[in-house]
């Protein structure tokens, strides 16, 4: 396995990237048709191989020197009849030179024997957060994606979001994507998922962002398991330091899965008293069913300051537990985001929620890096209803 990007101008880019998801083993990590754009994403993803088109060094001589010390290998597609284009792959200290008459032959040979593999990559450890509530229409996903983005920033960490809910999961419109590969995908049919699989079904969504995409169609969830989701975790965790799994309100097998998993719960609740009054529930659950510490299950406020008589401090009262994040409402920005098919945290990265959707991620990796990593996971293996009858160990 291998990642690439592509720098080339747009009608042979588009071109070339068909090629490279059809290449075995490739992993496309993004495209741009701006050189300075490419290397600025490429510090930050640090891809295994650059492929950039000779047009484009035509056009940027002064970013040469930039290149020639950039980590990973670049590879130059030019025409062989230009001496000057042999000359400029030369100078910038190219890997290899694909030649414009047979590239679509040449590609796949030329790039897994120049681009480095990601056998290499560092085990990860990362941090599982899942982001859960006793409703929908708390801001879930919302927090999920715009957290997923902050954390990736905040750290310069590769982030993965997994989309849990698994019948009417909507992270991937939310980033503007129409996934062609989701999590049914990459379960139907298996009972044993491996880390090339979940590679090639990770998509990426921004600057070290992948989601992980929840079924196109409803009854695709059927063949989706908890023991899936377990293993699926782990994988991401190995190869991300941060981990989020949006989901649907209920304690199903999987949800329970994912919540033995995770590292931190981020419970999310609204100031109303309907809400209020689930969320108590919910929280009861954690702390006296599934017997989980106070700091594993964290209480997010959104829409807090939302002038519905109940105040943030009637609500740790009710809640019998102090609210760890406290999110404020944003007006239509976030819908007026999602409508244009972008993440609220880049269409509009000064609005309110953005920033204290930044400033919750900072404070967690902050902590994250300042904190040993705890020891191995005990999953358990008992059923939701025996769990709950369980006594502390
Ligand atoms: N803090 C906020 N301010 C304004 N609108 C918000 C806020 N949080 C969420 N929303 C909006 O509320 C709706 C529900 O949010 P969503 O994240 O889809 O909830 P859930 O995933 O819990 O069902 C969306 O239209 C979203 O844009
Ligand atoms: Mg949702």
């Amino acid at each position: 396995m291998f990642t690439v990007y592509v720098a080339s101008e747009e009608g042979l880019r588009t071109q070339i990237v068909e090629h490279v998801k059809n290449i075995p083993g490739a992993v496309l990590t993004g495209s741009s048709t701006e050189l300075r754009q490419a290397l600025e994403e490429c510090a930050a993803e640090n891809p295994g191989v650059l492929l950039v088109d000779d047009t484009l060094l035509t056009q940027n001589v002064g970013l040469y020197e930039q290149i020639t010390r950039v980590p990973y290998p670049v590879v130059v597609m030019a025409s062989p009849a230009d001496a000057e284009a042999a000359r400029r792959a030369l100078t910038i200290r190219a890997k290899d030179f694909i030649s414009l008459d047979t590239w679509t032959h040449d590609l796949p040979a030329i790039l897994s024997r120049t681009a480095t593999p990601l056998e290499g990559e560092v085990h990860r450890d990362g941090r599982v957060f899942v982001v859960f509530s006793s409703k929908g229409g708390v801001g879930k996903t919302t927090l999920s994606v715009n957290l997923g983005i902050a954390l990736a920033k905040a750290s310069r960490q590769p982030v993965a979001i997994l989309d849990l809910d698994i019948q009417f999961g909507d992270v991937a419109p939310m980033v503007g994507d129409a996934p062609l590969v989701t999590l049914y995908d990459l379960v139907k049919g298996t009972r044993h998922v491996d880390q090339d699989m979940v590679k090639r079904t990770l998509k990426r969504v921004a600057n070290n962002v992948y989601i992980l995409a929840a079924p196109n169609n409803p009854e695709e969830a059927d063949d989706i398991r908890a023991d899936h989701i377990v293993q699926i975790l782990q994988l991401l965790r190995e190869t991300h330091s941060y981990v989020i799994v949006d989901t649907a309100p209920g304690y199903t097998d999987m949800n329970v899965a994912a919540f033995d998993f995770a590292d931190t719960i981020l419970t999310v609740c609204t100031p109303d008293v309907v809400t209020l009054r689930t969320v108590g529930q919910a929280l009861q659950v954690f702390y006296e069913g599934f017997h989980y510490s106070r700091d594993k299950v964290r209480i997010v406020l959104n829409r807090s300051g939302s002038k519905t008589g109940v105040e943030t401090i009637d609500i740790a009262q009710v809640l019998q537990s102090p609210v760890s994040y406290q999110l404020p409402s944003d007006g239509s920005y976030p819908v007026r985001a999602a409508n244009e098919g972008a993440p609220l945290i880049v269409q509009f990265p000064d609005s309110l929620l953005s920033r204290a959707v930044q400033h919750m991620a900072a404070q967690l990796v902050q902590e994250t890096e300042g904190r040993q990593r705890s020891t191995p996971k005990k999953l358990s293996k008992l059923p939701f209803l025996a769990r709950l009858r369980r006594k502390p160990q």
